[in-house]
Protein backbone atom coordinates (compact mmCIF):
# COMPACT_ATOMS: atom_id res chain seq x y z
CA UNK A 1 0.00 0.00 0.00
CA UNK A 2 1.19 3.63 -1.02
CA UNK A 3 0.46 6.88 0.53
CA UNK A 4 0.94 10.43 -0.54
CA UNK A 5 1.83 12.82 2.20
CA UNK A 6 -1.70 13.05 4.70
CA UNK A 7 -2.92 16.87 4.20
CA UNK A 8 -2.42 19.09 6.65
CA UNK A 9 0.54 16.92 8.86
CA UNK A 10 3.40 20.05 8.80
CA UNK A 11 0.70 22.60 9.48
CA UNK A 12 1.77 22.67 13.09
CA UNK A 13 5.39 23.86 11.83
CA UNK A 14 4.12 25.47 8.72
CA UNK A 15 5.32 29.07 9.84
CA UNK A 16 8.55 27.62 11.19
CA UNK A 17 9.17 25.80 7.97
CA UNK A 18 8.44 28.83 5.80
CA UNK A 19 11.44 30.88 7.78
CA UNK A 20 13.74 27.99 6.90
CA UNK A 21 12.46 28.47 3.25
CA UNK A 22 13.61 32.30 3.08
CA UNK A 23 16.87 31.37 5.33
CA UNK A 24 17.57 29.13 2.42
CA UNK A 25 16.43 31.15 -0.70
CA UNK A 26 18.77 33.77 1.03
CA UNK A 27 21.94 31.11 1.72
CA UNK A 28 21.97 29.24 -2.23
CA UNK A 29 22.28 33.10 -3.37
CA UNK A 30 25.87 33.59 -5.27
CA UNK A 31 27.07 35.97 -8.00
CA UNK A 32 28.22 33.15 -10.00
CA UNK A 33 25.43 32.74 -12.29
CA UNK A 34 25.76 28.73 -12.52
CA UNK A 35 25.65 28.01 -8.95
CA UNK A 36 23.11 30.71 -8.60
CA UNK A 37 20.73 28.64 -11.42
CA UNK A 38 21.92 25.18 -10.21
CA UNK A 39 21.11 25.46 -6.51
CA UNK A 40 17.89 27.22 -7.26
CA UNK A 41 17.09 24.18 -9.45
CA UNK A 42 17.54 21.85 -6.46
CA UNK A 43 16.14 24.11 -4.17
CA UNK A 44 12.57 24.52 -6.21
CA UNK A 45 12.37 21.46 -7.66
CA UNK A 46 9.32 20.19 -5.06
CA UNK A 47 12.05 18.69 -2.24
CA UNK A 48 9.35 17.23 0.81
CA UNK A 49 11.90 18.79 3.15
CA UNK A 50 11.53 15.87 5.47
CA UNK A 51 15.00 16.61 7.27
CA UNK A 52 13.93 20.25 8.32
CA UNK A 53 10.68 19.60 9.03
CA UNK A 54 11.67 16.39 11.64
CA UNK A 55 14.91 18.51 13.25
CA UNK A 56 11.55 21.31 13.99
CA UNK A 57 9.66 19.05 14.87
CA UNK A 58 11.76 17.37 17.18
CA UNK A 59 12.83 21.03 18.87
CA UNK A 60 9.36 21.54 19.49
CA UNK A 61 8.22 17.94 20.88
CA UNK A 62 10.64 18.59 24.03
CA UNK A 63 8.05 21.26 25.21
CA UNK A 64 10.14 24.04 25.96
CA UNK A 65 10.59 27.29 24.87
CA UNK A 66 13.93 27.61 22.91
CA UNK A 67 15.94 30.00 20.26
CA UNK A 68 13.48 29.61 17.44
CA UNK A 69 15.83 31.38 14.91
CA UNK A 70 18.98 29.14 15.75
CA UNK A 71 16.70 26.20 15.30
CA UNK A 72 15.62 27.75 11.61
CA UNK A 73 19.47 28.29 11.06
CA UNK A 74 20.15 24.51 11.95
CA UNK A 75 17.00 23.29 9.75
CA UNK A 76 18.07 25.18 6.88
CA UNK A 77 21.42 23.64 7.25
CA UNK A 78 20.23 20.57 6.90
CA UNK A 79 18.62 20.58 4.19
CA UNK A 80 21.52 22.56 1.76
CA UNK A 81 23.67 19.10 3.00
CA UNK A 82 20.55 17.07 1.73
CA UNK A 83 20.40 19.21 -1.73
CA UNK A 84 24.53 18.88 -1.58
CA UNK A 85 24.17 14.75 -1.36
CA UNK A 86 21.96 14.32 -3.54
CA UNK A 87 23.62 16.11 -6.15
CA UNK A 88 26.49 14.03 -5.53
CA UNK A 89 24.27 10.96 -5.44
CA UNK A 90 23.05 11.70 -8.82
CA UNK A 91 26.33 11.98 -10.59
CA UNK A 92 27.36 8.96 -9.02
CA UNK A 93 24.31 7.02 -9.99
CA UNK A 94 24.41 8.76 -13.37
CA UNK A 95 20.00 9.69 -12.35
CA UNK A 96 18.49 11.53 -15.38
CA UNK A 97 15.12 12.54 -13.31
CA UNK A 98 14.58 13.30 -9.98
CA UNK A 99 11.50 14.73 -8.58
CA UNK A 100 9.87 14.36 -11.65
CA UNK A 101 12.51 16.66 -13.25
CA UNK A 102 16.15 16.68 -15.05
CA UNK A 103 19.25 16.17 -12.62
CA UNK A 104 21.59 18.70 -12.31
CA UNK A 105 24.09 16.34 -13.75
CA UNK A 106 21.53 15.98 -16.52
CA UNK A 107 21.29 19.47 -17.65
CA UNK A 108 24.51 21.28 -16.48
CA UNK A 109 26.96 18.06 -16.40
CA UNK A 110 28.77 16.16 -13.61
CA UNK A 111 31.75 18.79 -13.14
CA UNK A 112 29.40 21.86 -12.67
CA UNK A 113 26.89 19.82 -10.38
CA UNK A 114 29.80 17.78 -8.09
CA UNK A 115 31.20 21.91 -7.61
CA UNK A 116 28.15 22.83 -6.49
CA UNK A 117 27.33 20.76 -3.92
CA UNK A 118 30.54 21.44 -2.55
CA UNK A 119 29.49 25.05 -2.48
CA UNK A 120 26.02 23.85 -0.69
CA UNK A 121 28.25 21.83 1.99
CA UNK A 122 30.39 24.17 2.76
CA UNK A 123 27.63 26.99 2.66
CA UNK A 124 25.85 24.84 5.55
CA UNK A 125 29.10 24.86 7.92
CA UNK A 126 29.33 28.60 7.23
CA UNK A 127 25.86 29.31 8.15
CA UNK A 128 26.00 27.88 11.54
CA UNK A 129 29.58 28.80 12.35
CA UNK A 130 27.96 32.56 12.49
CA UNK A 131 26.92 31.34 16.01
CA UNK A 132 29.52 30.23 18.52
CA UNK A 133 27.27 28.23 20.60
CA UNK A 134 26.66 25.81 17.21
CA UNK A 135 30.04 24.17 17.69
CA UNK A 136 28.20 20.95 18.80
CA UNK A 137 25.71 21.30 15.71
CA UNK A 138 28.97 20.94 13.26
CA UNK A 139 30.41 18.53 14.83
CA UNK A 140 26.98 16.65 14.56
CA UNK A 141 26.35 17.09 11.38
CA UNK A 142 30.28 16.49 10.00
CA UNK A 143 29.61 13.17 11.74
CA UNK A 144 26.94 12.86 9.58
CA UNK A 145 28.66 14.01 6.34
CA UNK A 146 31.71 11.50 7.02
CA UNK A 147 28.85 8.54 7.31
CA UNK A 148 27.10 9.56 4.60
CA UNK A 149 30.19 9.80 2.25
CA UNK A 150 31.36 5.96 4.09
CA UNK A 151 28.04 4.48 2.94
CA UNK A 152 28.16 5.68 -0.32
CA UNK A 153 31.52 4.65 -0.95
CA UNK A 154 30.45 1.16 0.84
CA UNK A 155 27.54 0.91 -1.34
CA UNK A 156 30.02 1.31 -4.76
CA UNK A 157 32.46 -1.00 -3.03
CA UNK A 158 30.07 -3.74 -3.11
CA UNK A 159 27.95 -2.73 -6.25
CA UNK A 160 27.35 -5.71 -8.52
CA UNK A 161 28.31 -8.42 -5.55
CA UNK A 162 24.86 -10.35 -5.82
CA UNK A 163 26.15 -12.11 -3.05
CA UNK A 164 25.62 -9.36 -0.49
CA UNK A 165 24.92 -9.94 3.12
CA UNK A 166 22.45 -8.57 5.26
CA UNK A 167 24.99 -6.87 7.72
CA UNK A 168 26.57 -4.97 5.15
CA UNK A 169 23.36 -3.78 3.66
CA UNK A 170 22.34 -2.73 6.73
CA UNK A 171 25.39 -0.87 7.30
CA UNK A 172 25.23 1.04 3.78
CA UNK A 173 21.69 2.12 4.58
CA UNK A 174 22.60 3.02 8.31
CA UNK A 175 25.41 5.58 7.09
CA UNK A 176 23.75 6.53 3.91
CA UNK A 177 20.63 7.76 5.26
CA UNK A 178 19.96 6.81 9.26
CA UNK A 179 22.57 8.79 10.21
CA UNK A 180 21.30 11.79 8.73
CA UNK A 181 18.20 11.77 9.93
CA UNK A 182 18.98 10.87 13.66
CA UNK A 183 21.03 13.54 13.14
CA UNK A 184 18.10 15.85 12.50
CA UNK A 185 16.16 14.37 15.04
CA UNK A 186 19.31 14.87 17.94
CA UNK A 187 20.05 18.32 16.34
CA UNK A 188 16.23 19.33 17.06
CA UNK A 189 16.11 17.72 20.64
CA UNK A 190 19.77 19.98 21.00
CA UNK A 191 18.07 22.91 19.78
CA UNK A 192 14.78 22.40 21.77
CA UNK A 193 16.55 22.25 24.98
CA UNK A 194 15.98 18.50 25.72
CA UNK A 195 17.98 16.64 28.08
CA UNK A 196 20.52 14.18 27.36
CA UNK A 197 17.91 11.70 27.83
CA UNK A 198 15.19 13.21 25.61
CA UNK A 199 17.47 13.83 22.78
CA UNK A 200 18.82 10.47 22.91
CA UNK A 201 15.40 9.33 21.93
CA UNK A 202 14.39 11.93 19.51
CA UNK A 203 17.99 10.45 18.03
CA UNK A 204 16.76 6.93 18.21
CA UNK A 205 13.40 7.91 16.79
CA UNK A 206 15.54 9.43 13.58
CA UNK A 207 17.71 6.34 13.47
CA UNK A 208 14.62 3.80 13.03
CA UNK A 209 12.91 5.93 10.70
CA UNK A 210 15.48 6.62 8.84
CA UNK A 211 16.38 2.78 8.14
CA UNK A 212 12.90 2.44 7.20
CA UNK A 213 12.57 5.52 4.94
CA UNK A 214 15.80 3.80 2.94
CA UNK A 215 13.68 0.16 2.88
CA UNK A 216 10.85 1.78 1.58
CA UNK A 217 13.09 3.87 -1.10
CA UNK A 218 14.56 0.75 -2.13
CA UNK A 219 11.25 -0.83 -2.39
CA UNK A 220 10.07 2.20 -4.65
CA UNK A 221 12.75 1.36 -6.93
CA UNK A 222 10.72 -1.75 -7.94
CA UNK A 223 7.25 -1.10 -7.44
CA UNK A 224 6.86 2.60 -7.41
CA UNK A 225 4.99 4.91 -9.97
CA UNK A 226 7.40 6.85 -11.51
CA UNK A 227 4.84 9.70 -12.24
CA UNK A 228 4.82 9.79 -7.86
CA UNK A 229 8.26 9.20 -7.39
CA UNK A 230 10.09 11.30 -9.85
CA UNK A 231 12.51 8.26 -10.39
CA UNK A 232 12.96 5.73 -13.14
CA UNK A 233 12.08 2.41 -12.28
CA UNK A 234 14.76 0.03 -11.74
CA UNK A 235 17.44 2.32 -10.78
CA UNK A 236 19.25 0.31 -8.39
CA UNK A 237 19.24 -2.96 -10.39
CA UNK A 238 20.76 -1.68 -13.51
CA UNK A 239 23.56 -0.11 -10.88
CA UNK A 240 24.16 -3.00 -8.91
CA UNK A 241 22.64 -2.25 -6.04
CA UNK A 242 21.89 -5.16 -4.20
CA UNK A 243 18.39 -4.25 -2.05
CA UNK A 244 16.85 -6.29 0.99
CA UNK A 245 14.06 -7.70 -1.24
CA UNK A 246 16.76 -8.96 -3.64
CA UNK A 247 19.43 -10.32 -0.98
CA UNK A 248 16.05 -11.80 0.40
CA UNK A 249 15.02 -13.44 -3.06
CA UNK A 250 18.85 -14.56 -4.08
CA UNK A 251 18.29 -16.69 -0.52
CA UNK A 252 15.69 -18.48 -0.43
CA UNK A 253 15.04 -19.21 -4.44
CA UNK A 254 16.25 -22.81 -6.13
CA UNK A 255 19.62 -22.98 -7.76
CA UNK A 256 17.54 -22.51 -11.45
CA UNK A 257 15.68 -19.48 -10.65
CA UNK A 258 19.06 -17.79 -8.72
CA UNK A 259 21.29 -19.24 -11.89
CA UNK A 260 18.45 -16.88 -13.98
CA UNK A 261 18.28 -14.26 -12.11
CA UNK A 262 21.92 -13.86 -11.93
CA UNK A 263 22.35 -13.90 -16.13
CA UNK A 264 19.95 -10.97 -15.84
CA UNK A 265 21.40 -8.75 -13.36
CA UNK A 266 24.65 -9.19 -14.86
CA UNK A 267 23.06 -6.96 -17.81
CA UNK A 268 23.55 -3.96 -15.66
CA UNK A 269 22.73 -0.70 -17.52
CA UNK A 270 21.44 -2.53 -20.54
CA UNK A 271 18.24 -4.26 -18.51
CA UNK A 272 15.69 -3.61 -20.47
CA UNK A 273 12.14 -2.43 -18.85
CA UNK A 274 10.94 -5.75 -19.15
CA UNK A 275 13.51 -7.49 -17.70
CA UNK A 276 12.88 -5.30 -14.99
CA UNK A 277 9.70 -6.29 -14.62
CA UNK A 278 10.44 -10.47 -14.47
CA UNK A 279 12.99 -9.58 -11.83
CA UNK A 280 10.21 -7.41 -9.95
CA UNK A 281 7.77 -10.55 -10.73
CA UNK A 282 10.36 -12.60 -9.38
CA UNK A 283 11.36 -10.99 -6.07
CA UNK A 284 7.26 -11.23 -5.64
CA UNK A 285 6.84 -14.66 -6.19
CA UNK A 286 9.59 -15.19 -2.86
CA UNK A 287 7.95 -12.82 -0.19
CA UNK A 288 11.48 -10.37 -1.31
CA UNK A 289 9.06 -7.45 -1.18
CA UNK A 290 7.13 -8.22 2.10
CA UNK A 291 9.91 -8.82 4.11
CA UNK A 292 11.36 -5.48 3.22
CA UNK A 293 7.74 -3.64 4.18
CA UNK A 294 7.97 -6.03 7.71
CA UNK A 295 11.40 -4.89 8.37
CA UNK A 296 10.38 -1.49 7.36
CA UNK A 297 7.30 -1.56 9.70
CA UNK A 298 8.96 -2.97 12.29
CA UNK A 299 11.63 -0.11 12.18
CA UNK A 300 9.16 2.66 12.04
CA UNK A 301 7.30 0.93 15.56
CA UNK A 302 10.37 0.85 17.13
CA UNK A 303 10.67 4.74 16.20
CA UNK A 304 7.32 5.72 17.47
CA UNK A 305 8.64 3.79 20.94
CA UNK A 306 10.98 6.78 21.73
CA UNK A 307 8.28 9.16 21.24
CA UNK A 308 6.20 7.49 24.09
CA UNK A 309 8.13 9.74 26.75
CA UNK A 310 7.17 12.94 25.37
CA UNK A 311 3.91 14.54 26.32
CA UNK A 312 1.16 14.60 24.04
CA UNK A 313 1.17 17.44 21.30
CA UNK A 314 0.65 18.47 17.60
CA UNK A 315 4.32 17.83 17.27
CA UNK A 316 4.49 14.37 18.66
CA UNK A 317 1.06 13.74 16.65
CA UNK A 318 3.09 14.93 13.59
CA UNK A 319 6.51 12.83 14.14
CA UNK A 320 3.62 9.92 14.55
CA UNK A 321 2.11 10.63 11.82
CA UNK A 322 5.17 10.86 9.78
CA UNK A 323 6.84 8.31 10.76
CA UNK A 324 3.56 5.78 9.37
CA UNK A 325 3.73 7.89 6.20
CA UNK A 326 7.61 7.19 5.35
CA UNK A 327 6.92 3.30 4.86
CA UNK A 328 3.81 3.80 3.01
CA UNK A 329 4.74 7.03 0.87
CA UNK A 330 4.77 6.56 -3.08
CA UNK A 331 6.88 9.22 -3.19
C1 LIG B 1 16.08 11.03 -1.13
O1 LIG B 1 15.52 11.64 -0.01
C2 LIG B 1 17.41 10.47 -0.77
C3 LIG B 1 17.36 9.29 0.07
C4 LIG B 1 17.95 9.23 1.22
C5 LIG B 1 16.65 8.09 -0.39
P1 LIG B 1 14.07 12.29 -0.05
O2 LIG B 1 13.08 11.31 -0.60
O3 LIG B 1 13.78 12.85 1.31
O4 LIG B 1 14.26 13.46 -1.09
P2 LIG B 1 13.38 14.75 -1.44
O5 LIG B 1 14.15 15.91 -0.89
O6 LIG B 1 12.02 14.64 -0.85
O7 LIG B 1 13.33 14.77 -2.94
C1 LIG C 1 20.37 7.92 -1.04
O1 LIG C 1 20.75 6.99 -1.93
C2 LIG C 1 21.05 9.22 -1.34
C3 LIG C 1 21.98 9.68 -0.31
C4 LIG C 1 22.12 9.16 0.85
C5 LIG C 1 22.79 10.84 -0.66
P1 LIG C 1 19.91 6.54 -3.19
O2 LIG C 1 20.78 6.64 -4.37
O3 LIG C 1 19.30 5.23 -2.88
O4 LIG C 1 18.75 7.63 -3.25
P2 LIG C 1 17.83 8.03 -4.48
O5 LIG C 1 16.97 6.82 -4.76
O6 LIG C 1 18.76 8.38 -5.58
O7 LIG C 1 17.01 9.19 -4.01
MG1 LIG D 1 20.56 7.75 -6.15
MG1 LIG E 1 22.82 6.45 -4.58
Amino acid sequence: MTATRPEGLLACIEDDLAKVEECLLAETRSDIGEVRAISGHTLLSGGKRLRPAIALLAARCVGRTFDTHRAYTAAAAVELIHMATLMHDDVVDEAPERRGKPTANAIYGNSITILTGDFLLAKSIWLLSRDEENLALVRLFADVTIAMAEGEVLQAAVARNWNLNLATYEQVIERKTARFLAGCTEAGGLMGGGTEQETAALRAYGHHLGIAFQIADDLLDFLGDPKQTGKELGTDLRDGRVTLPLIHTLAHCDATTKTELLAILERGQALTDSEVADITATIARHGGFAVARTEANARMTRALTELERFPESPYRDALTTLAKYVVARDR
